[in-house]
């Protein structure tokens, strides 16, 4: 689909919305995201960002927020403008309204990981406006709050909404003291293991998070989140330490232990599509040889297609040489 940038709206220091039209209705759940594809100097990058909008509204929203040093959010917070162009993928990803269900939500979020919650904040409450819902958001500081007058206008509007700032500098001591843990969510949220929780931030935001749950006794299906970074794979090595070879179409590619194979395909210039990088998208899906692979996600594959041999290159390491096809 094409989209047609129609505004750009500051949200804090670092973090812009886009407003977007499409050429195309666009259908998706909220908490799903778009992959849009970049083209900067010579070359086009692809990246996820979950809609902050929902179905229904004029245009679509994406919240964007920069990344040091990050080739694309840069370049989008740097330049695009209203009237610019930029070709997008289909809404996909699997943390969205459907899997947090219909009962208690508990929404938690950091930074910009507010952007799908916010999402499935608003379209619970327009279908139903007295759901109960508890939203608990950590910015670094005040300024750095993330649609701050759309969600106490939510909260005043709707009872059964609890909203609960943390700010890191602990400018706002009530109802947060600077972090959160578990005794100030077990004294605001004491119903918590009642609730799905749908969590969204940094990844170490997000352990401590499913830490508090888990030892409050949430079920672990209850428990949902969404990394917007792959994590850190547990350890690659040095590149003079021994590793293995990708056979691919006849080129060999080294990959040392710990290399993700995705990582190893693009160092070796090798025309692989790789949107969310974080194992969610499935667009990276290659075939090899399955008693070769160690994956920390499977997302999107059958059984069977596991079973052949197909797997994520963004989120798989190899255990010795193997022979590879990528994707068409
Ligand atoms: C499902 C999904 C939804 C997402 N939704 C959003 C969204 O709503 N808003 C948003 O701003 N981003 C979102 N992202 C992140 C986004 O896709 C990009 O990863 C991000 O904009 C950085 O891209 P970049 O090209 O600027 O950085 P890159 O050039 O890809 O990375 C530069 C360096 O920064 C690190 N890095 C990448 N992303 C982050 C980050 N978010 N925080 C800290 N370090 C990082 C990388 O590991 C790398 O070391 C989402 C990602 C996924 C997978
Ligand atoms: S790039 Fe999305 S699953 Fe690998």
């Amino acid at each position: 689909m094409l989209l047609t940038c129609h505004e750009v709206r500051p949200e804090t220091a670092d973090v812009t919305s886009f407003l977007f039209n499409s050429d195309q209705a666009v259908d998706f759940i909220p908490g799903q995201f778009l992959t849009l594809l970049v083209p900067i100097e010579e070359r086009t990058s692809a990246r996820a960002y979950s809609l902050s909008s929902i179905p229904g509204d004029e245009r679509l929203k994406l919240t964007i927020k920069r990344v040091p040093g990050g080739r694309v959010s840069n370049h989008l917070l740097d330049a695009l403008k209203p009237g610019d162009q930029l070709e997008a993928m289909a809404p996909a990803g699997e943390f969205h309204r459907d899997i947090a269900g219909s009962g208690a939500w508990l929404l938690l979020s950091a930074g910009c990981g507010i952007t799908p919650v916010f999402s499935m904040l608003r379209e619970r409450l327009q279908r139903e406006p007295d759901a109960d819902i508890v939203f608990v958001h950590s910015a670094r500081s005040e300024a750095d709050k993330i649609f701050p007058q759309e969600l106490e206008a939510l909260a005043a509007e709707h009872p059964n909404l609890k909203l609960h700032w943390v700010l890191g500098d602990n400018t706002d001591p009530d109802p947060f003291k600077g972090r959160l843990d578990l005794p100030q969510l077990q004294a605001r949220v004491p119903d918590m293991r009642q609730r799905t929780a749908m969590i969204c931030g940094p990844q170490g935001y997000m352990d401590a998070v499913k830490e508090m749950l888990r030892t409050e006794g949430l079920a672990e299906e209850r428990i949902h989140s969404e990394a917007f970074v792959a994590p850190e794979p547990a350890s690659v090595a040095s590149s003079d330490a021994a590793g293995h070879n990708l056979s691919v179409d006849g080129i060999e590619l080294p990959i040392l232990p710990g290399q993700t194979v995705l990582d190893s395909l693009e160092k070796g210039g090798l025309p692989i599509f790789a949107a969310c990088r974080t194992g969610v998208c499935g667009s990276c899906k290659c075939k090899g040889e399955k008693e070769k692979l160690e994956s920390t996600s499977v997302m999107g594959l059958t059984p069977e297609e596991i079973e052949e041999g197909y797997f994520l290159a963004c989120s798989s390491t190899v255990t010795g040489d193997m022979a590879l096809e990528l994707n068409d």
